[in-house]
């Protein structure tokens, strides 16, 4: 029989792209999702997973849950023996944790203490954490590799990842039949090649992709490019790119390694190349055949003017390379807000 991982934030842009894969090499994914950043689709369940049923051709189970509803994790610990937790679960907008910050740190760290402490009682001991390259804050050398500093965060939404990584790690150190793997993202971009998820933040888009996915469809006039004067290529900000999908199967590496007891382990999950803004911005205008408008703009207040990953480390113990190159990343993403976007807003593209 299929061993269960159950997925928390499963309903949401990486949290989707990742039951994908564990469907594909055979896991039986479990979700839940309080819709905090997933659209509410036919039958009340994540759009994303009720197109994910429909071409995989398979039935997900899906809770709407919190992660703050500690008795409701429970019963779900209780119907199910599951192998492993991918948690995604959490609040990510990083300008909203400036403004909000105790409710960040209610939802993503009571929501995640939460759940170690269910996983716990219900002898589930394995862990995968969404975690982020924001915990290694301004860069003290590039690339970036798992042995940076961290804990530098600028904003609470980044302090939140870092503070989960220690009680993961500290609890691991505790007790040794935990096992965890911490994946620091870089910036996640594109979509799945089916054309039936992606991307589809609510309101305006804090992220560069989304925002030039949504110029090139036209349904926002111009870019701001948050300066133009930093140390980099050509003045603007450069960050290190990297497939959802790609990031999806550094999960089901992560997963793999967690059955060899590997106690609590960090990896970058990056391509190791950065591109500036501008140079995105020239990738999607060839990825979409539109011109994208853009005016320079102040820089974004807790912004770095470089970010790229080493990760020769996830390679080296996960067998996990990043395969999508600039070119169809944007390609997919660019096709895929055509699409949905018209889809959804009934703007035409031509
Ligand atoms: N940018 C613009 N205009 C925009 C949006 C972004 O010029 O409208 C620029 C930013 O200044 C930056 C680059 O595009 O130089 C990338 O910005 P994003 O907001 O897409 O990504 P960040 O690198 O700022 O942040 C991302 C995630 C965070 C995470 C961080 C980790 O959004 O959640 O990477 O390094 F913490």
């Amino acid at each position: 029989m299929a061993q269960k991982v159950l997925v928390t934030g499963g309903g949401g842009y990486i949290g989707s792209h990742c039951v994908v894969e564990l469907i594909e090499t055979g896991y039986h994914p479990v979700v839940v999702d309080n819709f905090s950043n997933a659209v509410r689709g036919v039958g009340d369940v994540p759009e994303s997973l009720r197109r994910i049923e429909e071409f995989l051709d398979t039935n997900i189970e899906f809770h709407e849950l919190d992660l703050l509803d500690k008795p409701g994790l429970e019963r779900i610990f209780k119907k199910h023996k599951f192998c492993a937790v991918m948690h995604f679960a959490g609040l990510k907008a990083v300008g909203e944790s400036v403004e909000q910050p105790l409710r960040y740190y209610r939802v993503n760290l009571t929501g995640s203490i939460n759940l170690l402490e269910v996983m716990q009682a219900h002898g589930v001991h394995n862990v995968v954490f969404s975690s982020s390259a924001t915990v290694y804050g301004d860069p003290q050398k590039l690339p970036i590799d798992e042995n940076h500093p961290v804990g530098g965060c600028t904003n609470p939404y980044g302090k939140t990842k870092y503070f989960i990584e220690e009680m993961i790690k500290d609890h691991c150190k505790a007790e040794k039949d935990w096992n965890a793997v911490l994946l620091r993202y870089f910036n996640p971009i594109g979509a799945h090649v089916s054309g039936q998820i992606g991307e589809d933040p609510q309101g305006i888009p804090n992220n560069l992709l989304p925002y030039v996915a949504q110029v090139a469809v036209g349904r926002r006039k111009h870019l701001n490019v948050f300066g133009n004067d930093y140390n980099t290529i050509d003045g603007t900000g450069v960050r290190d790119y990297i497939h959802v999908v790609d990031l999806a199967k550094g999960h089901i590496a992560a997963l793999r390694k967690l059955e060899e007891n590997c106690g609590c382990k960090v990896y970058n999950l990056g391509t190791g190349t950065g591109y500036s803004v501008l140079q995105m911005v020239k990738a999607m205008e060839k990825a979409s055949g539109r011109q994208i408008s853009y005016q320079i703009a102040p820089r974004r207040s807790g912004d770095v003017a470089s970010c790229y990953a080493d990760p020769q480390l996830a390679e080296k113990e996960l067998g996990w390379k990043a395969q999508f190159g600039l070119e169809r990343m944007c390609n997919m993403t660019s096709c895929w807000d055509s699409t949905f976007h018209c889809k959804a807003c009934g703007q035409s593209v031509a």
